[in-house]
């Protein structure tokens, strides 16, 4: 297999080390470099601990060679890796500039070429890219089918890239389809790296990209608050930080990740406010004034996300909300905060009418409760899932005899039923 690379700054380069071997040869192509020598020779290839032994290596088995055109590069190989740079404008969207000469100057020598080749982006870019820029502008200069679009986000960090390179927390692909070839070939791609390979949407795993960027600079961010509070009131935050991380059940785990509903009960709100109050006066009614910009938002965050489910409602165009599910947790009749009793008390006063069902609540508990799930569902025009799946209700739809609710579900992120509408 012959592989190009269009770009050979960090991630280029590391790519450029790492990938050849004795049956993967690779060549690169970035404007910045006219002669091996001189990418030898840049930051990024004495610096990053132990990719220039991978490159002298490379080179010595002849496996590495430069190209002095995008065409020279594109044209030797079946593979391209798209790698350039896409930095951040000043209104913080990314910088497509580069891409777009890329792009052009891919396509351009893939005109020349018949027959099958694979490109890969790898560059960062926003999510919707690939399907609607890159690709179709590709398609658009070479029209080619034998031409096949993957996106695959890069997770090396630099400092460690070749250990990452080799050691990734997980291989992401992100394809409208994939065949045989295109499936094999990203295989072979991916035979010297461990972990394992997820096979996504294009537009997921453009999103995943960001978002595991944006969920480390929420842990960096969450972590120095708290320390910061700490600080200002004389506590060890190791102890408070390095015990937090111990806890792989509920807080370094899949635990409270999982979009759905609000967070409520009669915990978690009033503790955080608890915490914010605590940053804000301190010990004992002392004044530590801590500013917690992240902290101080999360309620905010909540807020947007209650409005959302109202908001959906209201967009049913219908009046008769039946809420499914309203203790703060099935299967309790705790209803302190509950995020069900919020939603139903917000529709109620955007004047809905609303009735409600959980197992452990009568009529005596809260008025607007049913005895049974079929008699909300019977006067309910839309049915709001708090508590349960879809598939839990389904065998009591027909009571209505017509099907003709219209389902909200806050509860899950399974694959969508084309019955079910959600707001996250
Ligand atoms: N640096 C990281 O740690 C890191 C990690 C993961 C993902 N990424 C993403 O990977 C992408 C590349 O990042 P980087 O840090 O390697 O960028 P970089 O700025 O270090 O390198 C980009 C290179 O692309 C070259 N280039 C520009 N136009 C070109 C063209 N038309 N043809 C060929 N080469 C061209 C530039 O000369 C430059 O050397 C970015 O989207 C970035 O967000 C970076």
């Amino acid at each position: 297999m012959k592989i190009s690379i269009l770009g050979l700054g960090y991630i280029g380069t590391t790519l450029f080390a790492c990938l050849p071997s004795e049956n993967r040869h690779v060549v690169g192509y970035d404007p910045r470099y006219s002669t091996l020598d001189e990418l030898f020779h840049s930051d990024v290839a004495n610096t990053e601990p132990e990719l220039r032994a991978y490159l002298d290596d490379a080179r010595a088995n002849d496996w590495l060679t430069l190209a002095t055109t995008p065409r020279q590069a594109v044209l030797a190989s079946d593979v391209t890796l798209v790698c350039v740079g896409t930095p951040a404008t000043p209104n913080g969207e990314l910088n497509l500039d580069d891409l777009e000469q890329a792009t052009q100057q891919l396509g351009t020598a893939l005109r020349e070429k018949a027959g099958e080749h694979l490109v890969i982006l790898r560059s960062t870019v926003p999510p919707g890219t690939t399907r609607d820029y890159f690709e179709p502008y590709l398609r658009n200069i070479c029209p080619n089918p034998g031409v096949r679009v993957v996106y695959q986000p890069e997770f090396l960090r630099e400092g460690s890239a070749v250990r990452d390179f080799f050691n990734p927390p997980f291989t992401v692909f992100g394809a409208a389809n994939y065949d045989a070839l295109t499936l094999s070939t990203l295989r072979t791609l991916s035979a010297d790296v461990s972990g394992t390979l997820f096979f996504l949407e294009r537009e997921a795993a453009e999103m995943l990209k960001l978002s595991c960027n944006a969920f480390h600079a929420l842990k960096v961010a969450f972590a120095n608050e708290i320390g910061a509070i700490c600080q200002a009131c004389g506590i060890d935050s190791g102890q408070v930080m390095d015990t937090l991380v111990r806890d792989t059940r509920l807080n370094i785990s899949p635990q409270y990740l999982k979009p759905g509903f609000t967070f409520g009960g009669p915990c978690l709100p009033k503790d955080l406010d608890a915490l914010c109050a605590f940053a804000q006066f301190g010990e004992l009614g002392g004044n530590a004034g801590v500013a917690i910009p992240l902290l101080s938002h999360i309620q905010a965050s909540n807020a947007a996300h209650l409005q959302r489910a109202v908001t959906a409602v209201r967009e049913t165009g219908k009046q008769r909300v039946g809420v499914i599910g309203v203790a703060h947790k099935r299967g309790t009749r705790d209803l302190r905060q509950s995020p069900a009793r919020e939603l139903m008390l917000r529709l109620r006063a955007d004047g809905f009418t609303v009735a409600a069902y959980d197992d452990c609540l009568t009529h005596a508990d809260l008025s607007e409760c049913r005895d049974s799930l079929a008699e909300l569902i019977a006067e309910s025009e839309v049915l709001v899932l708090v508590d349960r799946r879809y598939a839990e209700i389904e065998p009591w739809l027909t009571t209505r005899g017509d099907y003709s609710q219209v389902i909200l579900d806050l509860t899950t992120t399974d694959a969508p039923h084309a019955a079910v509408k959600r707001i996250c």
